[in-house]
């Protein structure tokens, strides 16, 4: 069974940027209908029904960015289907541009906030998630709008496989110590770090993003976390 819609969800990142480009608009119009992820209101979706050949495994994105993570883990890994969430209308052209020239058949979009996906998704379906960089809102009075919070981790708890893997990294200060504190009061997830360079030092099949490059630039240096989900009873 899935978990009934959200209710009247805010969020609060920004949905527009710069004017788009003629051909990143126009794959807007003719490419997104092709992929976007159909979801209704309370409506439970079959995710594996989305794609032309039915993947082996679901890896879901959520906060893509301009996507060339979510198109370096698809390019490799043709046989999971990889469901994809950004709520900013430029990234999502982005990632569009990277689909439509590698010609990548295995990403569906949701072009909108990653909540009300997860809440149509089924139980135990995917076997990876990853959040990249989530936006960290340091100012403790905004701390309610961050990603990583008690009642996301439970949609995410629910919807990951058995010894599923989470991944999270971030470059703040901040969103490192409350990601760190947030998943440590869970039972569900167990971190798979042993020694420090596992969080550390990026693992090989973990491309750089964008916003790690940007945050290297400025001299912040990234956490990466890999989390299990803990096998259901
Ligand atoms: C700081 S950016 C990081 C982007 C990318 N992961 C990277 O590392 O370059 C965070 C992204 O998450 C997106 N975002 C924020 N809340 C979201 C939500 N509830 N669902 C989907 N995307 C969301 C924002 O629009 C933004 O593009």
């Amino acid at each position: 069974m899935s978990a009934p819609a959200p209710q009247r969800l805010r969020h609060y990142g920004r949905r527009l940027g710069r004017k788009l480009r003629p051909g990143r608009a126009a794959l807007l119009e003719t490419l997104l209908p092709q992929i976007q992820i159909p979801l209704a209101a309370g409506k439970p979706l079959d995710p594996w029904a989305l794609f032309e050949r039915r993947p082996a495994r679901l890896w879901l994105e959520i906060g893509f960015g301009a996507g060339e993570h979510t198109a370096w883990q698809a390019e490799r890994h043709a046989d999971v289907g990889l469901l994809a969430s950004e709520i900013f209308v430029n990234g999502v052209a982005s990632l569009l541009r990277h689909i439509a020239e590698r010609k990548l058949a295995n990403i569906r979009i949701h072009p909108e906030d990653a909540r009300p996906l997860l809440a149509a998704l089924p139980d135990a379906c995917l076997e990876r998630v990853f959040l990249l960089h989530p936006d960290p809102w340091p100012k403790a009075r905004h701390a309610e709008r961050r990603f990583v919070s008690p009642a996301n981790l439970d949609a995410l708890v629910r919807v990951m496989a058995d010894g599923a893997e989470l991944r999270i990294a971030s470059d703040h200060p901040i969103y490192k110590l409350w990601t760190l504190e947030q998943m440590a009061k869970r039972g569900d997830f167990e971190w798979l770090a042993r020694r420090s360079r596992d969080w550390l030092i990026r693992p090989e099949d973990w491309p750089e993003t964008r916003y790690e490059h940007k945050a290297k630039g400025e001299g912040r240096t990234s956490l990466y976390l890999r989390y299990r989900r803990v096998p259901r009873n």
